[in-house]
């Protein structure tokens, strides 16, 4: 059985949480360029929009969405799987809290945390549950064109992982959507959990089709028995 275990999730993690995904229908990015809202630039361009794309997110994080039984296993699974003595990494693109309102505990969100927000001059980072306004704290979040947050940590797990699952992510934004190449590389199975196929499906040894609040116990209470 296996040993060390890495596991990354998207936007699908979270989907029946009623947080809407990036792409495909419906989707965040559908009707709003990433350009405006999730860059750099556009930040310097039009903080007040920026803010406000973030600001609303936030506010509907904390006031509707709660963890589902996707998160809640995932997390279950962790306790369980390390008091055996595995190793185990949680690695989400998803900068809501829902992992660590579940209980996940080796966890990293690469593209940062909309409940922190960054000074943009001195670095420093603090809790985050109001809006934003102006430029002098902007969303601790990682915009396009920036650098994903603790990817030594990540690469150095995957590269010794003897299992890898993606969950609920398209497969489109690197390098994230690289990490399958990686772990096949190091000769890790890789299984991909995901509500259809994905552009990145055949990438994967296995792939396991359906809703995350069904499909990831289903696959991963196997692992514990
Ligand atoms: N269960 C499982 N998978 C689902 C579900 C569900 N209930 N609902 C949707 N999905 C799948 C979709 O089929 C899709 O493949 O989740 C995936 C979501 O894809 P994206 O919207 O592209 O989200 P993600 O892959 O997380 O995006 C990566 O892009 O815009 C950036 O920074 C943003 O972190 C984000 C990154």
């Amino acid at each position: 059985m296996y040993q060390k275990i890495v596991i990354l999730t998207g936007a699908g993690v979270s989907a029946e949480s009623g947080l809407g995904t990036f792409r495909g229908k419906g989707g965040l990015w559908e009707g709003q360029r990433v350009e405006d809202v999730a860059t750099p630039q556009a930040f310097l361009r039009n903080p007040e929009l920026v803010q406000n794309f973030y600001n609303a997110r936030r506010r509907m994080l904390l006031e509707q969405a709660q963890p589902n039984e996707a998160h809640l296993f995932l997390a279950e699974f962790e306790r369980r799987f390390t008091e055996n003595g595995g190793d185990f990494l949680l690695v989400t693109q998803n900068v809501d809290d829902l992992h660590d309102r579940a209980g996940s505990k080796h966890l990293i969100h690469m593209h940062g945390e909309l409940l922190k927000a960054r000074c943009t001059s001195s670095g420093k980072i603090k809790t985050c549950r109001e809006d934003l306004t102006g430029t002098q704290w902007r969303p601790h979040i990682v915009w396009f064109g920036e650098v994903p947050l603790e990817m030594e940590r990540i690469y150095r797990a995957i590269e010794k992982c003897d299992l890898f699952v993606a969950i609920g992510t398209s497969g489109h934004v690197y390098p994230a959507a690289g990490f399958v190449e990686l772990a096949m590389s190091t000769c890790s199975h890789t299984v991909e959990i995901n509500l259809e196929t994905s552009a990145a499906s055949s990438r994967f040894h296995e792939q396991v089709i359906g809703p995350a609040t069904v499909s990831v116990a289903q696959y991963l209470q196997k692992l514990l028995l």
